[in-house]
C-alpha cells in the first residue's frame, strides 16, 4: 500500500525556467542572461529595496497576519475596502488558498490546454477533475470554455493576457462569456501581466467590471520586479476574501515581501520606466524576429513566443542558446514542442539574444 495518492505519484515535478546558478554549475567561466521567466530586467524598485533594509533589523518578529499596511495601501489605489483586498506569497500562493477554501465533494475545474502551468500543477495536485480545453490560434478558446460548463464545475481559471502564448481575450469576449456562465461558478482572472496592457483599448481590466463570482489576481512578480520577494495580491468579493483569510496561512507573505511591495507601490517611475522599455524593446524584437523571417505570437505581455516548425528544431534552438549563455524557455512543458518563449529583456540583453540568434540559427534551421 502506498502512502502517496495516486493522483499526487502521477504529478510531473514543476520545471521551472533554468536559473543562472543552475546554468552556472553546468557551464563554468560563462556570464548568462536570463529570459527564460518573464521577469523585469531592471531589478527591484530603489524604494523597494530601502524599505527592505531598513526593516531587516524587525526580521526577528512574525509579520502582521492581516497584511494591514500592504492590503489598505492597495485598496486605496484601487479605490476599494480594505475587505476586498487578500496579499499571499506570489499569486501563486494567493491561486493555492483559493483551491483548499472553495473546492469540495464533486466540484470540477475548467481551463484551458497549454496556458499557465503553475495552475495546472495545483489542479492536478488537487485532485479534483479538470477539463482543460483546447486553445484557438493559441489563445483562450472562451466559447467553448462556457460550453464545457456544468453542474459540477466550480472554478474556471482565465490567464489574461496568457503565459505562454501572451495572447489575450478582448472585452468583446469577455463580456459574451460571462453572459453564459452561471454566477455560481468562480472565476480566477489571473492579470499577471496587466501592468503590460497600458496600450490596448479592447483589453478587459476586470477591475472596470464588478461580478461578485471573481477573484482578480495581480503580482508584483513582473513590472514591478519583485519575483524573489514572493508577493501577489487579488481582488473579490467581502464574501469570498474573508472567507480566503481563513484559511490562507496567517504568514504570508514574508516582512521583507510586504516592505518591498509598499516601496514598489510608491514608485510610479520605475513601473512607467518598466512598461515603456518593455513596449520599446517588443517592437524592436518584433522587427529583428520578422527580418529574419521567424513566426512569432503577438504579445500583450513581456515575453514573445516563437514557432518553430518542430520540436527538434525547437530543441537545439534552445540548447545552441544555452551553450551560448543565453537562458530561454522551451515550452515542451507547457504541451507546445515547436515553441520557445523569449523574456523581454534590457536593450543590451535584446542586443546579445540578437547576436546569439544569428550564431545559432542556420545551424538549426536547414
Ligand atoms: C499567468 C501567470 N500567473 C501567475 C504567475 C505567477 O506569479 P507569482 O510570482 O505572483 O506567483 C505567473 C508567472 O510566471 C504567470 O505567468
Amino acid at each position: 500500500m502506498s502512502l502517496v495518492p495516486k493522483h499526487i505519484k502521477a504529478l510531473k515535478p514543476y520545471v521551472a525556467g533554468k536559473s543562472k546558478s543552475e546554468f552556472n554549475r553546468k557551464f563554468k567561466g560563462i556570464s548568462p542572461i536570463k529570459l527564460a521567466s518573464n521577469e523585469n530586467p531592471l531589478g527591484p524598485s530603489p524604494k523597494s529595496i530601502q524599505r527592505v533594509k531598513s526593516s531587516l533589523d524587525s526580521c526577528n518578529r512574525y509579520p502582521d497576519s492581516s497584511g494591514f499596511e500592504l492590503r489598505k495601501k492597495l485598496a486605496d489605489k484601487y479605490n476599494l475596502n480594505i475587505n476586498n483586498v487578500i496579499i499571499g506569497a506570489g499569486s501563486e500562493g494567493i491561486m493555492s488558498n483559493i483551491m483548499r477554501t472553495f473546492l469540495h465533494g464533486s466540484d470540477q475545474i475548467i481551463s484551458s490546454m497549454n496556458s499557465f502551468i503553475g495552475f495546472r500543477v495545483l489542479a492536478d495536485a488537487s485532485g479534483y477533475e479538470t477539463t482543460w480545453v483546447p486553445m484557438k490560434n493559441y489563445s483562450y478558446d472562451l466559447d467553448a470554455i462556457a460550453d464545457q460548463t456544468n453542474k459540477k464545475t466550480k472554478i474556471i481559471y482565465l490567464a489574461n493576457p496568457d503565459n505562454p502564448t501572451g495572447t489575450y481575450f478582448t472585452k468583446k469576449e469577455f463580456d459574451s462569456f460571462m453572459k453564459k456562465v452561471p454566477n455560481r461558478v468562480l472565476i480566477i482572472l489571473d492579470e499577471a501581466y496587466y501592468e503590460y496592457t497600458e496600450d490596448l483599448n479592447d483589453y478587459p481590466d476586470s477591475m472596470l467590471y464588478r461580478y461578485d463570482n471573481i477573484i482578480t489576481l495581480r503580482t508584483f512578480s513582473k513590472a514591478y520586479g519583485l519575483a524573489g520577494f514572493r508577493v501577489g495580491y487579488g481582488f473579490a468579493h467581502d464574501d469570498l476574501i474573508s472567507n480566503l483569510m481563513k484559511v490562507k496561512l496567517p504568514f504570508e507573505p514574508s516582512i521583507l515581501a510586504q516592505e518591498a511591495a509598499l516601496g514598489a507601490l510608491d514608485d510610479d517611475k520605475f513601473l512607467v520606466n518598466s512598461i515603456q522599455l518593455n513596449l520599446d524593446q517588443k517592437y524592436a524584437m518584433y522587427d529583428f524576429f520578422n527580418s529574419n523571417e521567424v513566426n512569432i505570437i503577438k504579445s500583450a505581455t513581456n515575453f514573445i513566443t516563437l514557432l518553430f516548425t518542430d520540436e527538434n528544431t525547437n530543441d537545439s534552438f534552445c540548447n545552441s542558446l544555452l551553450e551560448h549563455g543565453i537562458i530561454v524557455r522551451n515550452l515542451k512543458a507547457f504541451g507546445l514542442p515547436n515553441c520557445t518563449r523569449v523574456t523581454i529583456g534590457t536593450e543590451d540583453e535584446n542586443e546579445i539574444f540578437k547576436q546569439g540568434f544569428l550564431k545559432v540559427i542556420e545551424r538549426v534551421v536547414v
